[in-house]
């Protein structure tokens, strides 16, 4: 209900601003620190809402008690965790991104470990609550939202210092999935944005640039990417930065330049997922050239809209020096 709804974002309001009021205090030094390594100054971490939450597990209970919020609001919030005996804060010790919806209004946490010695994964996120839905966020959202109206294009990237370091690069298009690989319901975020409104009307959609860690987790995820991607109009491209960097350590090592380039040096994501399976074959051989094909015709086969598949039989020929029957044949069988 409405009024729930209403308390739930003020508890995450008000949450939000004790953790960046915490963010100067003398505890938070770690935080402080691993901005500075990334390469984001107090004014770059003003204007994304970093906080940091102190290491104690009712510093926050006690000060949004103080402030009206009963223990259930704030379990429901998802703030306090609830233990066997009594409730506790959630995050503790950690590094805060405030993750908004599209209004602007904060409706959960992102929140990184700071030193290996703590317990608990590197991130950890706001669980489901009624205003906090991992499947539909995107952070940084509410910054991009404008840009990728006007420019019909969003690009996807990994992580929060990501969509940071794109941002503060130029790129703000930029957004992120948060704990959570790209989805269906993040498809019908973006969708109106990039004015794919009937989702099946090629010429009306606008660009999804991924980028990926070029890591095994980073290609899973566009692998799992390049399923949802065919129920989406929208242009997919893929961004992979070399050696293997992320845009923030792209912008950190490389330079604000390095960022942009990256995102104009997109490739078509099945572009990308055909020459992947190439990779592992040597095309000097006519065997490797047999079993090159065997593992990219499926690819090519999976691809559903048919206006592109001939399209990419011609260029896999061209890829592999084989003659396009032969690969029109090779996805036939895959089919
Ligand atoms: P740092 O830049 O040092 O934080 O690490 P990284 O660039 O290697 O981050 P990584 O690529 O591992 O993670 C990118 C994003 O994946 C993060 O911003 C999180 O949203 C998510 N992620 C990574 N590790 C975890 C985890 O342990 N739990 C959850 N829920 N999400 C994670
Ligand atoms: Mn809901
Ligand atoms: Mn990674
Ligand atoms: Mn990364
Ligand atoms: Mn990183």
């Amino acid at each position: 209900d409405h009024g729930n709804r209403a308390r739930l974002l003020a508890a995450n309001e008000a949450a939000r601003e004790f953790f960046v009021e915490h963010l100067t205090a003398a505890d938070a030094e770690p935080g402080r620190r691993f901005l500075g390594e990334r390469g984001f100054d107090p004014t770059a971490a003003a204007r994304f809402g970093v906080g940091f939450a102190p290491k104690s597990f009712d510093a926050l209970r006690t000060h949004l008690k103080g402030r009206g919020f009963s223990e259930e609001e704030l379990v429901t919030a998802g703030l306090l965790s609830q233990g066997d005996r009594n409730v506790y804060d959630r995050f503790r010790g950690r590094l805060i991104w405030p993750i908004r919806d599209v209004t602007g209004a904060t409706i959960g946490f992102g929140a990184r470990k700071l030193l290996d010695d703590d317990n608990g994964p590197k991130y950890l996120n706001t669980p489901e609550t009624p205003v906090y839905h991992k499947s539909q966020v995107l952070y940084g959202i509410d910054l991009a939202r404008r840009d990728i109206s006007k420019d019909k294009r969003v690009v996807i990237v990994e992580g929060y210092t990501d969509v940071m370091a794109c941002h503060l690069a130029g790129v703000t298009t930029a957004v992120a999935t948060c704990g959570t690989s790209f989805g269906v319901d993040h498809i019908k975020v973006l969708r109106p944005m990039l004015g794919d409104s009937r989702g099946s009307d090629v010429s009306a959609a606008g660009e999804v640039v991924f980028t990926f860690d070029p890591d095994e987790a980073g290609q899973r995820a566009a692998s799992r990417a390049f399923a949802e991607e065919q129920r989406f109009a929208a242009q997919t491209f893929v961004a992979v930065a070399p050696d293997n960097l992320d845009p923030c350590d792209l912008r950190l090592n490389r330079g604000d330049d390095a960022v942009r380039r990256l995102v104009e040096g997109k490739r078509p994501m099945f572009e990308f997922m055909i020459k992947r399976t190439l990779a592992g074959h040597d095309l000097e051989t006519v065997e490797g050239r047999v079993a090159a094909l065997r593992a990219s015709a499926p690819v090519v086969a999976g691809i559903r809209d048919v206006s592109m598949t001939s399209g990419y039989v011609r260029q896999l020929a061209g890829w592999l020096g084989v003659d396009p029957p032969d690969v029109q044949s090779a996805v036939d069988a895959a089919r």
